[in-house]
């Protein structure tokens, strides 16, 4: 390959990145919603979890909920219809931030990654994340807080 071509094919792979990019993005599952405080509890609405395409019903496999009155956001699972697992995105190791990817949540500071149950499937952390309680009640979630 010569010079030309190469750039060329660089110049390509660049504005592919740049196209698909946001793309991708927007195939992700992954929403960030403000749930709302309620006594000891924080509501999320089980309509968050659902993509209407056409006329197909899909469904989340997660939310990431947030309020100003909480100091992590809590990642909301859906494991199925009547399941639901709530973990606070706390690293267990020092304390990080974690990121949610697909099935699992990841911590960027020393790798550490935790399942949709909280469970720990890499070190360094040694201890499973904090989980919250979740009952369905018309049509919400009610996460209760009362652990954190
Ligand atoms: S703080 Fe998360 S792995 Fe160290």
């Amino acid at each position: 390959m010569n010079r030309k071509d190469f750039i060329k094919t660089c110049g390509y792979t660049c504005l592919g990145s740049l196209a698909l990019g946001p793309l991708l993005q927007s195939c992700t599952p992954m929403k960030m919603i403000t749930g709302t405080i309620e006594g000891e509890n924080i509501l999320v609405q089980l309509s968050d979890f659902k993509i209407v395409k056409k006329e197909e019903v899909l469904f989340r496999k997660y939310l990431i909920v947030q309020n100003e009155l909480l100091q992590f956001p809590i990642c909301v699972y859906r494991v199925s219809e009547t399941e639901y697992s709530a973990l606070w995105m706390k690293c267990t190791h020092q304390g990080n931030e974690l990121t949610a990817f697909g099935d699992k949540l990841h911590c960027s500071a020393h790798g550490s990654e935790f399942d949709k149950h909280g469970n720990v499937t890499n070190g360094p952390a040694a201890n499973q994340l904090r989980t919250f309680e979740v009952i369905i009640e018309n049509e919400q979630l009610k996460i209760s807080l009362k652990a954190v």
